[in-house]
């Protein structure tokens, strides 16, 4: 790997997207935590509207030294200029099948950490296939989901398996349980997804074809049945989000995993009849989306730029418990904290894109997940950031 000399360039950090919903909510972070010395820029494509999002942080921490650069998706140069200016790009661009293939190119050819929050499989597949080799010669490590998809999840299986002994088939089990709601970005992107199956089995058919394989040891993501979950006292549907595959591929990359390691992912519902209705809803619109009518009328409802407010934000609230098991010892852990989608969304994004800027890190490159990538360093700044970690039990 020859990795370009990064120091050199003018910023450590640019966020793209930044005039989005969940891109102004980072950039809001930024400049509430910007570290002393951080050199860092909001792109977008509308310049108008960059300035006025610079002003209106005027009045946060040190927002006052932020730059403001001009790209579109739709003009390449003007996205490897982007790469080129930057030690991290972090993008909130998506949906992501649609606009991020073309960032995430030449943050790879320049050698620059890409972040996004990509909960889109398919697009993840994608890119493994075609830049993760070209990202491991020039040092880049492209990072996915570096969000509520999937940190919560893969930093929270990664502490699970780190309170449980060494070298034995482990089982870890994820309980999500969220009350919020979504933004006209995030319910883009879903529709969008719903809308592509049969390309998104392709894709991750394609992915396994070019993965090497892991000698010695498996590491799986059953989906699980639905079932009255005693450990956690609420029913259990199986959620097939990206996260199990986030976790499957930190169990891959990392040893401390151990010979033989399980994830299933599910959905924590206390009572039965929301249980039920949870299915129903997401049922109706996944149908709704294969019909190219429906679903034109349906991201009518949202527009991009739209969001939940503030007010309904401070009420929201997420927690995952995982129950991991394995060398005769059972522990129970939580991740937990505020506004999922959102509020706490934006904190893990811009924590990833400081942990890369700044943490000594272990080498990696090519795409890796944020286990993999950061670890306990990511671990110990969303500590410090409010969002808890913790072992409830162990037996
Ligand atoms: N992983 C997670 O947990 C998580 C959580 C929340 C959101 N997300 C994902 O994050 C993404 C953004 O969500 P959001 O709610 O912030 O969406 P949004 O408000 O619609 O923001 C999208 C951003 O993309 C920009 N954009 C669109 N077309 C562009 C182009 N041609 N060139 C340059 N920029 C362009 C928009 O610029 P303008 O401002 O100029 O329109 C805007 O800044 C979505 O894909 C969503 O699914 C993931």
């Amino acid at each position: 790997m020859s990795r370009p000399n990064r120091m050199e360039r003018p910023y450590d950090i640019v966020l793209f997207g930044a005039t989005g919903f969940v891109g102004a909510l980072t950039a809001e972070y930024l400049a509430a935590h910007a570290p002393d010395g951080l050199r860092w820029a909001l792109a977008g494509r509308s310049p108008e509207r960059l300035e006025s999002l610079r002003e209106r942080l005027a009045g946060i921490g040190k927002a006052a030294e932020v730059g403001v650069l001009a790209a579109d998706v739709s003009d390449p140069a003007s996205l490897r200029e982007l790469a080129g200016h930057t030690r991290v790009l972090a993008t909130t661009v998506g949906p992501y099948l649609t606009y991020g293939e073309e960032l995430v190119a030449a943050c790879a050819d320049a050698g620059t950490d890409y972040l996004d929050l990509s909960g889109e499989p398919e697009f993840v597949d994608l890119m493994y296939v075609r830049h993760d080799a070209r990202a491991r010669e020039t040092g880049a490590r492209l990072v996915h989901a570096a969000g509520f998809d999937s940190v919560p999840h893969d930093l929270g299986a990664y502490f699970t398996v780190a309170q449980l002994p060494e070298g034995v088939p482990l089982t870890v089990d994820g309980f999500v349980h969220a009350d919020a709601m979504f933004s006209g970005g995030t319910f883009a992107s879903a529709l969008n997804q719903f809308s592509r199956g049969p390309r998104m089995l392709a894709a991750a058919r394609d992915r396994r074809r070019h993965e090497p394989r892991l000698l010695g040891r498996r590491a799986t993501a059953p989906s699980g049945a639905p079932r009255y979950a005693k450990e956690v006292d609420a029913w259990a549907l199986p959620l097939p989000t990206i996260d199990p595959q986030v976790v499957v591929r930190s169990a891959r990359a990392l040893e401390r995993y151990g010979p033989d390691f399980r994830y299933r992912h599910y959905a924590a519902v206390r009572r039965l009849p929301f249980a039920v209705g949870g299915v129903a809803a997401v049922g109706a619109v996944f149908a709704a989306a294969q019909v190219p009518p429906a679903r034109r009328w349906l991201s009518g409802r949202l527009r991009p730029g739209d969001g939940p407010s503030a007010e309904r934000r401070a009420k929201s609230s997420f927690s995952v418990r995982f129950v991991g098991e394995g060398g005769g010892q059972r522990v129970f852990t939580e991740v937990a904290g505020g506004d999922p989608g959102y509020d706490e969304t934006a904190k893990m994004f811009a924590e990833s894109a400081l942990s890369l800027a700044f943490d000594d890190l272990p080498a990696t490159a090519g795409q890796v997940t944020t286990a993999v990538a950061m670890g306990d360093a990511l671990i110990d700044r969303l500590r410090k950031a409010g969002i808890t970690f913790r072992v409830a039990a162990t037996r």
